[in-house]
């Protein structure tokens, strides 16, 4: 089924006038430039893992590297191409006989070469002429031809390049044999007009596939890359999470999302798993995805206001673009001051508790002043906060009806102890208690409930998160557990870090075990 969006009228008298392509091909640099994000280093089975994911998820190429820059980018590139995998795996280099004997003893399949064009690399860096740096570039691509590899062919800072001499430097490397042409938007300079212009200009002149590489300085680099698509561009270079040298690559997510669900042009990306994917880059490299980010952040498909809730609930789209299914989220319903009565009523039947059954129509009058309240304090609302505050209007005990549940928590730690934590759970009516040390209170509180649950269900991810600032700051924790052929995410917030971990754990268990 043709997704909603496209069968918007302004979007398709918009598009009219393009001659879109039917497929974008994906070039992933997360490994080369979104390794160059600052603070960002991967160790060589890091990159693998993250080689092994874009291949599964069906990026066209990957840039694995710059193999010349040390031994362990080597390592690595070596590590993600003996694997054969599916996706063409690239390697950067320089316009330089060194970079590329690195590249090819690593065994990629093609080389991604550039050399800078624009007067003030041409000045101020290469202090080359335009006639010398045309020749390095050829030579470049002949050399690569050489080695029977393919050639992706980049002039760096191409979008501060007069127009003339750069169809020039192209068209040059097209009849030196490069197999596409890659246009470095280097500084982020371009606008989408600007950026569709050019690549216009360059489809007259250039018979080989045109690609883009797009830095997000002005917050653009996804517009221009769309934009580079709609004048003719046939492949887009982006990154997980978006990535990169300063303010980053166009976002893969978000780009390949925009160009499937708005202009219909395909690709081989699993959509579904851009969100596990983006998790998984966001881990390895330390660098957190803010909540807001589209398509793959934490709030892309929650919804907080009354009015909004009441909508989404009625009918998704009518406050969503797409399901959060396709990019493998789920849709959150988020209890706070804005909340109406129909968001927390869904809540509660999330949570199994039937309004009209166990609660009657003034409780439930009541629970929602009680959760209003608590929002306008600025506090987030947690289901185990909605589980006490239905507890306490119902006066009925709703927790006993989990089955494992937390009865006593003691911890001890200091400069001279080792961290001990002591746990006492009820799991079906029976106490089970016992003591483990670890490296902190919240690594033995955890050891200790592990060690009376089992070996059956193990703890995958933690997360922790201060959601307010100060010492008194409430800790956001957030726990994937996986156990009898199940995998849930769980999340507790509470001041103190240790019962947050001990609450998010145990609820996830009981959703494993429900
Ligand atoms: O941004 C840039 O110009 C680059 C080149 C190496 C293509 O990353
Ligand atoms: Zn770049």
């Amino acid at each position: 089924m043709e997704p909603y969006i496209q069968s918007n009228e302004i979007i398709k008298k918009a598009m009219e006038s393009f001659k879109l392509p039917k497929y974008v091909t994906v070039f992933d640099t997360t490994l080369r430039d979104g390794e160059q994000t600052p603070g960002v280093s991967l160790t060589p089975d890091e990159k693998l893992e993250i080689a092994i994911n874009l291949n599964k998820i069906g990026v066209d190429v990957i840039e694995a590297g710059f193999p010349v820059s040390s031994a362990g980018e080597q390592e690595a590139i070596k590590k993600i191409t003996s694997l054969g995998m599916d996706s063409e795996i690239c390697g950067l280099a320089r316009a330089v006989k060194k970079d590329i004997d690195v590249a090819v003893d690593c065994g990629v399949d093609s080389i991604h070469t550039f050399i800078a064009t624009s007067p003030l690399h041409r000045k101020y860096k290469l202090k080359m002429d335009k006639e010398e740096i045309i020749n390095r570039a050829v030579e470049a691509v002949e050399y690569i031809k050489d080695h029977g590899l393919k050639v992706e062919f980049s002039a760096e800072d191409a979008t501060r390049t007069e127009l003339d001499y750069l169809v020039e430097v192209y068209k040059n490397v097209v009849d030196a044999g490069a197999d596409r042409i890659n246009v470095p938007d280097t500084v982020g300079v371009m606008v989408p007009n600007a950026m569709y212009y050019l690549i216009k200009e360059l489809k007259k002149e250039i018979k080989v596939p045109i690609s883009v590489h797009c830095h997000n300085d002005f917050g653009l680099a996804v517009a221009n890359s769309v934009a580079a698509v709609e004048g003719g561009a046939e492949q887009i270079h982006c990154t997980v999470n978006g990535l990169g040298e300063r303010a980053g690559n166009a976002a893969l997510e978000e780009a390949i999302m925009t160009l499937k669900m708005v202009y219909g042009i395909e690709n081989r990306i699993k959509t579904e798993k851009l969100t596990e994917l983006s998790n998984l880059v966001s881990k390895l490299t330390g660098i957190k995805t803010q909540p807001n980010k589209a398509i793959v952040g934490e709030n892309s498909f929650a919804h907080e206001s009354g009015i909004h809730a009441h909508g989404v609930l009625a009918h998704a789209l009518t406050y969503e673009p797409i399901a959060p299914e396709i990019v493998g989220q789920k849709r959150k319903i988020i209890l706070g001051k804005h909340t109406g009565a129909h968001a927390i009523k869904a809540k509660l039947k999330e949570l199994g508790i039937e309004v009209g059954e166990k609660v009657s129509e003034e409780q439930f009058a009541e629970i929602v002043a009680r959760i209003k309240a608590l929002g306008d304090k600025g506090k987030m609302i947690t289901d185990m906060d909605v589980v006490a505050i239905v507890e306490d209007v119902t006066k009925r005990t709703l927790k006993s009806e989990r089955i494992v549940d937390l009865e006593q928590i003691a911890v001890m730690t200091g400069n001279k102890v080792i961290p001990t934590a002591s746990v006492v759970l009820k799991i079906r009516n029976e106490i089970h208690m016992t003591s483990e040390i670890g490296v902190g209170p919240v690594d033995a509180a955890l050891k200790a409930i592990c060690s009376i649950i089992g070996e059956k269900i193990k703890l995958k991810e933690y997360h922790i998160n201060a959601i307010t600032g100060g010492t008194d700051a409430l800790a956001e924790v957030v726990v994937k557990l996986e156990g009898y052929g199940k995998e849930v995410t769980a999340k507790a917030a509470n001041e103190d870090i240790v019962r947050a971990s001990v609450e998010a754990v145990i609820d996830g268990i009981n959703k494993i075990v429900e």
